[in-house]
């Protein structure tokens, strides 16, 4: 997961905030509740959720914290740090509530989830601790709170995918948006705190993301992201069909066939993909659909195969190479970024470097970036020391960023010259005389309004002029 941003390091670099649109308040709430989200893009897909079972029980968003009958905070712990922004956010969150104390404040996701009760005992402010699977029982678990009781809800289900539930866009752009596709992870990376806070994968039915995707298409929306922590086994068997109706199981190269078959208009794209399940299938769909943008996150971790062993990641660097060698082969020019941890459990300076040539042979267009952080209750944790010194960790993690500063800038490099379709996001951060946009390959590109009539939402054919290793910049081509 991650917010698609070029170029990231160290720690939390997935995280921002997400406020809802002061304009989502009308007459009609009886309350103010103002949201705030860290961590990955499920965790910001999950606040729209929230946003949308707040709204039918008379919550309306507020972007002023100090308005909030309710102040949530959506959050994160696959960090330490993670939990250190969330506590320290907590304390700023006190000073309000001296003066206005029937002010009610929730913990909600990974860290609700992780810390349960415990929370309520360590953190006196909060009154409510509801965990990522349930988020329905928000308003009756409001409801105690403001009867004067603290209120937990952190059961996990096999089951809760919140399918029926049409999310609240908070803060988006209108161009693009996260739709979630599965919950859960079934695998057990040792150093991933994600089992535990999110519980037992399950996929939600094909016919509600499609649904989902064709409303967001036809609201103007011209680009989704389908979101789980491992979408390569999503898998949903549409009961109404025979047995032995082809059409019965549905598998991820399915899922992505059918939202491309939306409209052309509508870009798709997906994350995360495990290498260990990243099918040919899958590669040949994207192939086959100009709509399925060229782009694959593909988190290595490690690139030494002890290293991974351990972290049970399951493939070899040899495996890996073997993916990267077919997505090139199958899907010539795609994008393709990673997430490396450095300085995990008994890694040495070979294994480090084994990391650092699987970078330069992968050519990552960019990458995430992070030195490990031990977990309570992970595998890791429990099975090995973490024995690596803090400044060595450092030290390792710089030498990645750099290597991954020189491909990005490599690559941005060879697309000089190269013209691009590209989708318009919205004005270039500098400057509201150029317009920001995305190419299929995830890669931000910048190019000047003047002398073209295009607004968000629309394709433009930009040749490649410039480059830094974060942003391309070009011109619109003439035809
Ligand atoms: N499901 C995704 C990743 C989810 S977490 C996948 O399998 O790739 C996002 C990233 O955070 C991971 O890919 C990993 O690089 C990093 N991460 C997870 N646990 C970590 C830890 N304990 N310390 C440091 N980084 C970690
Ligand atoms: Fe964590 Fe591994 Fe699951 Fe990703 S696949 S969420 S890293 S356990
Ligand atoms: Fe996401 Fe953080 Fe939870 S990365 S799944 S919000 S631990």
């Amino acid at each position: 997961m991650q917010d698609l941003m070029n170029t990231k390091i160290h720690d939390e670099t997935r995280q921002g905030e997400a406020f809802a649109p002061a304009a989502a308040v009308t007459a009609a709430y009886r309350k103010k509740f103002y949201i705030e989200s860290y961590g990955c893009q499920m965790n910001f897909a999950d606040s729209e959720i929230v946003a949308a079972i707040l709204n039918e029980s008379g919550f309306g968003a507020t972007r002023n914290v100090e308005d909030a009958d309710l102040i949530l905070l959506n959050t994160c712990s696959i960090r330490e740090k993670a939990e250190q922004t969330v506590r320290k956010r907590l304390t700023e969150f006190r000073k309000i509530k001296l003066v206005k104390p029937g002010m009610l404040v929730g913990v909600l996701g990974c860290m609700a989830e992780r810390l349960k009760a415990k929370f309520l005992e360590e953190e006196k402010l909060v009154d409510l601790v509801v965990g990522p699977d349930a988020y329905r029982t928000l308003p009756d678990l409001v409801e105690e709170a403001e009867g004067g009781h603290k209120a937990v809800n952190v059961l996990l289900s096999r089951e809760e995918t919140y399918a029926d539930i049409s999310p609240v866009r908070l803060n988006s752009n209108g161009v693009s948006a996260f739709v979630s596709i599965m919950r859960g992870c079934n695998n057990m990376c040792s150093f991933c705190v994600v089992p535990f806070t999110r519980g037992r994968e399950r996929s939600r039915d094909t016919p509600s993301i499609v649904r989902e995707c064709t409303d967001l298409f036809n609201s103007g929306y011209r680009e989704v992201t389908l979101l789980g922590q491992n979408v390569d086994s999503y898998y949903w068997v549409d009961e109404s069909l025979p047995a032995t109706d082809s059409r019965r199981t549905i598998t991820f190269a399915l899922l992505l066939e059918s939202v491309a078959a939306i409209s052309p208009l509508l870009r798709v794209r997906f994350s995360t993909s495990h290498p260990k399940d990243i099918t040919d299938e899958v590669l040949h769909t994207i192939a086959r659909h100009k709509n399925i943008c060229n782009y694959i996150h593909l988190p290595v971790q490690s690139g030494s195969t002890r290293v991974l062993q351990l972290m049970n990641r399951t493939y070899t660097r040899e495996w890996y190479m073997a993916r990267i060698d077919r997505i090139r082969e199958l899907i010539p020019g795609c994008g393709i970024s990673s997430d490396i941890i450095a300085g995990f459990c008994t890694e040495t300076e070979e294994d480090h470097q084994d990391t650092l040539s699987l970078m330069e042979y992968s050519q990552y267009d960019y990458g995430y970036m992070f030195f490990y952080s031990e977990r309570p209750g992970t595998l890791a944790a429990r099975r090995y020391q973490d024995d690596i010194p803090l400044d060595v960790k450092k030290r390792r993690l710089q030498e990645i960023v750099d290597m991954q500063y020189r491909l990005s800038l490599e690559s941005n490099r060879q697309d000089i010259g190269k013209t691009v379709e590209v989708l318009i996001e919205g004005d270039s951060k500098k400057s509201d005389q150029d317009w920001m946009g995305r190419s299929s390959e995830n890669k931000v590109i910048v190019f000047p309004k003047a002398g073209f009539d295009f607004k968000k939402g629309d394709y433009a054919t930009v040749r490649v002029t410039d480059c830094n290793k974060a942003t391309l910049m070009g011109k619109v081509k003439e035809e």
